[in-house]
């Protein structure tokens, strides 16, 4: 989604800003652009629609040099992407501003601006921002002061960052909804949506909170609370190894992450296994008191962490006899929920950003939920902050847009929940937690079999690569992972995907199945394995061809128009981890022979910072 970055410094700052905003790119964006302060005191900006390079072209063509700059990659909301509407915008030229978020009364306040004279020149919600910011400096001059003033006139979400011609010396931002990090420098200092973008010019950073208005200078940094009041922010340094910069031997971001799925599960378990069972303090200190409540759970997330959420459902119920309901967050959030009581609120998300997620939270809040639990793969976000318990995913950072990583290592998370919850309450069977936690620490090696079945699974990509549709088929737990895989297709390979427990499949679905459908089952070898070989069956008959990721003992054999994987077999609790590994290298074959831009697909943003 959008990406700010910002700096102010003694040295030329427009390379900074650019390798800042390359570094966004990941998030996913339409257009790009930057505003310089230049030597003869005046603002200057280039745009460009598409990629960063496009802007660089740019630059070389027409270069731009300054101490002061803000720069932005934007992903169109209100206005099509065009240079019209990429930031950043300006008032009159005077004062330039980039904006992360939606602006909800952008109407109203344009039409007030043009009528106390003010021209538009795009169609966003942003340039109303700057027209206000600019019309607010008239009565106060100074530009956090005029900040102040103007987003108490906002309604939305936005982190935004704003430079005048007229206080060449600081820069101003504002965080309501959408993250802003100060990157802190020696004689110079940078602000930016993620610390990511920053990484190459300093390692310690002061995360904004909601509300709050920061002022920027060179050697200072002045912020001041949601209430108006002047508050000092921790500044913390970051050590994390450098393993996202690059995608080292493989040609995608998103290959590398699937690459990395048994070092990063490993590393989710780790310090949080006893002998024989999960080590509940793992969720914080007060985590075996709070679950002791738990009558209930209630899961909330987005995408592929929803997938995740709804495989847990069938652990929680399943194995540790506790009632569990899952919902999207963007439904949640504006629904009327009956709560039980002694529900436990557990949101997931990679980015603890995504903005459905987490104002479902703090609606939640509201509800009279027990507690809240965050599953999240980022330590410092948002989410974490505002949950009563955390379980940090140790997946590291993940660049590809499609998510990989993340969700094995959620699923991981969220199995040790319910291991811990079943401890806690008594209710896991005999010898099921000590078995699971046998598993669950071969899990890496299981998932470095799977992912050594690469060059199969490439093979079998070349079947879909000139269909236009597929079918995904699971059942009880694999139906999520059949969701996820669908998903994973959709998003990469443009292919319409779509999922179905595969008992539905005569109940409507069936009336697609041609030789032009072919459908994609998972099949591990548990008690509804028979029941699925019946559903298999009516996909053959209608000539439909199968490819059936299978358990080596399912029986399952290869004949016309069926492609059987045989998967290592793995107990059957922990099968949609095993079974997500082959639907991923699936979708990223397909991709690849499509040409698709696999990290970063059409239409799509890393972090959804906005509904
Ligand atoms: C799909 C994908 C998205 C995210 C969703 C939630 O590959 O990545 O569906 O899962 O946008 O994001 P987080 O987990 O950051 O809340």
């Amino acid at each position: 989604m959008c990406g700010i970055v910002g700096a102010i410094a003694e040295r030329n700052i427009t390379a900074i800003l650019v390798e800042g905003l390359k570094r966004l790119e990941y998030r996913g964006y339409d257009s790009a652009g930057v505003a310089v302060l230049d030597e003869a005191g005046s603002v200057q900006r280039r745009r460009r629609v598409g990629k960063v390079a496009e802007l660089q072209t740019a630059l070389a063509d027409e270069p731009l040099l300054g101490k002061l700059g803000i720069a932005h990659t934007r992903w169109a909301t209100h206005g099509a992407p065009t240079e019209q509407n990429a930031h950043p915008h300006f008032s009159t030229g005077e004062v330039a501003v980039v904006h992360n978020g939606i602006i909800e009364n952008h109407e109203v306040l344009r039409t007030q601006l043009k009528e106390l004279g003010y021209v538009f020149t795009s169609q966003t919600d942003t340039e109303v921002i700057a027209h206000l910011l600019h019309h607010t400096l008239k009565a106060l001059p100074d530009l956090a002061d005029a900040l102040k003033a103007t987003v108490k006139q906002l309604h939305g979400a936005y982190g935004l960052a704003a430079i005048s011609v007229h206080q060449p010396d600081r820069l101003v931002a504002a965080r309501s909804g959408s993250p802003l990090v100060i990157g802190l420098g020696m004689g110079e200092n940078f602000l930016a949506s993620d610390q990511l973008a920053l990484r190459q010019v300093t390692d310690r950073f002061m995360y904004l909170e909601e509300g709050d208005i920061a002022e920027i200078r060179r050697e200072s940094v002045q912020i001041w609370d949601a209430a108006g009041a002047p508050v000092e922010r921790e500044s913390v340094q970051y050590h994390e190894g450098a393993e996202a910069a690059d995608k080292g031997e493989y040609r995608h971001f998103m290959m590398k992450e699937i690459h990395e799925q048994p070092t990063v599960v490993q590393r989710t378990l780790e310090g949080r296994l006893g002998q024989n069972q999960v080590l509940v303090q793992a969720f914080g200190p007060q985590a075996a008191e709070l679950f002791a409540k738990v009558r209930n759970v209630q899961i909330v997330a987005c995408g592929t962490s929803y997938h995740a959420g709804m495989v847990a459902r069938y652990w929680l119920e399943g194995l540790a006899g506790i009632p569990c309901q899952v919902e999207v967050a963007s439904e949640f959030r504006y629904r009327k929920v009956v709560v039980q009581p002694n529900t436990l609120f557990v949101s997931i998300s990679q980015s603890g950003e995504t903005a459905d997620t987490l104002a479902a939270l703090r609606n939640g809040k509201q509800l009279g939920f027990l507690g809240s639990l965050a599953i999240c793969n980022v330590g410092i976000s948002s989410l974490v902050r505002e949950s009563d318990l955390t379980l940090l995913t140790q997946a590291g950072p993940e660049i590809g847009v499609a998510s990989t990583k993340a969700f094995t290592t959620q699923l991981v998370a969220l199995m040790l929940l319910t291991l811990s919850l079943g401890q806690v309450h008594g209710s896991l069977e005999e010898g099921v937690e000590a078995q699971l936690v046998a598993e669950l620490r071969r899990l890496p090696t299981r998932l470095g079999e799977a992912l050594a079945m690469d060059t199969t699974i490439e093979r079998i990509a070349e079947l879909f690569a000139e269909k236009h549709h597929t079918l995904f088929l699971g059942r009880g737990a694999q139906f999520p992972v059949a969701m996820e895989g669908a998903l994973k297709l959709k998003e990469i390979s443009y292919i319409h995907a779509e999922a179905y427990p595969a008992g539905e499949l005569k109940h409507g679905p069936l009336a697609l199945v041609d030789k032009d459908m072919p459908v994609v089952t998972v099949a591990p070898n548990n008690e509804l394995l028979e029941k699925l070989k019946s559903n298999l069956q009516e996909v053959r008959a209608r000539g439909g061809e199968l490819v059936v990721f299978a358990d080596e003992q399912a029986q399952l054999s290869n004949g016309p128009g069926t492609h059987v994987v045989a998967m290592p077999h793995i107990i059957d609790a922990l099968a949609p981890i095993l079974y997500t590994i082959p639907l991923q290298l699936l979708s990223y074959y397909v991709a690849v022979l499509k040409g698709t831009d696999v990290d970063q697909p059409r239409n799509l943003a890393k972090s959804v910072t906005v509904e």
